[in-house]
């Protein structure tokens, strides 16, 4: 299996707020597999995605309630594209820690069709690139640490926080943009993004499924 970019997995090591940015050069874009702002045509593509990724379980994460009502940090809903249809999709959304500022990241998704080609290492890479590239210094997300590992997210970072909900301790992660931003955070992790003036409609299947 060929990924499509090697994964920088020394971005945490970077010295510098500097240095970061210059290792988290985003890639070039694969000519059939393209990283671009989602879309409202996309949506509908993304909710199927995460419907298949994640199933009905998606809406009970602790991280949904960050989540839910708030609209994504700006610039930051990334869309897979191969040719006009979505496979991969992740977002990032704003966050408090105590008093610092902070991103969550998630949910991370790629069509089953397209897995292993390097396509969420692309997002992941395209994502941490352009919230450095805006200035953001911390990343948490609740995940599988064999997986975020790679991309420098650690566990060690977020022993001080206190998640909002059931979490397992080894699935919060976090990663320095600055290195030290996280470095002593404690403190309950609350949303604070902007807020959605009206909720999107949920699909049938998701009414259903919310009963
Ligand atoms: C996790 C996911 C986004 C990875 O997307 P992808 O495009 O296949 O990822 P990449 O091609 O960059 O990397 C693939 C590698 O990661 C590994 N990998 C995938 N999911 C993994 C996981 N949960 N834990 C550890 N390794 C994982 C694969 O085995 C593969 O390894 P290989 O390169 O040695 O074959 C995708 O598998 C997915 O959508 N899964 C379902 C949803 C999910 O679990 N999201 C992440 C939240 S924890």
């Amino acid at each position: 299996m060929t990924a499509l970019f090697p994964v920088v997995s020394d971005i945490a090591r970077a010295q510098s707020f500097a240095q970061a940015n210059a290792l988290l050069r985003a890639p070039a874009n694969d000519a059939a597999i393209r990283i671009d702002d989602e879309r409202d045509s996309d949506v509908a593509a993304r909710e199927r995605l995460l419907d298949a990724a994640f199933g009905a379980a998606r809406f009970a994460k602790s991280s949904e309630a960050l989540r839910a009502g708030r609209l994504p940090a700006a610039g930051l809903s990334l869309a897979a594209r191969e040719g006009a249809e979505a496979i991969g999709t992740v977002r990032l959304w704003h966050v408090r820690i105590g008093d610092r500022p902070a991103l969550m990241l998630g949910p991370l998704a790629v069509a089953a069709s397209h897995r292993s080609l390097g396509v969420g290492a692309m997002l992941m890479r395209e994502a941490l690139w352009r919230a450095a590239q805006r200035g953001h210094k911390a990343i948490v997300l609740v995940g599988d640490a064999p997986y975020y590992a790679r991309f420098g997210f650690e566990a060690a970072l977020t022993k001080g926080l206190d998640w909002p909900g059931e979490v397992d301790r080894a699935r919060l992660l976090g990663f320095e943009i600055e290195p030290g931003a996280l470095t002593g955070a404690t403190g309950r992790v609350e949303a604070s993004g902007a807020k959605l003036l009206r909720r999107m409609k949920r699909t049938p299947a998701q009414e259903r499924r919310a009963a």
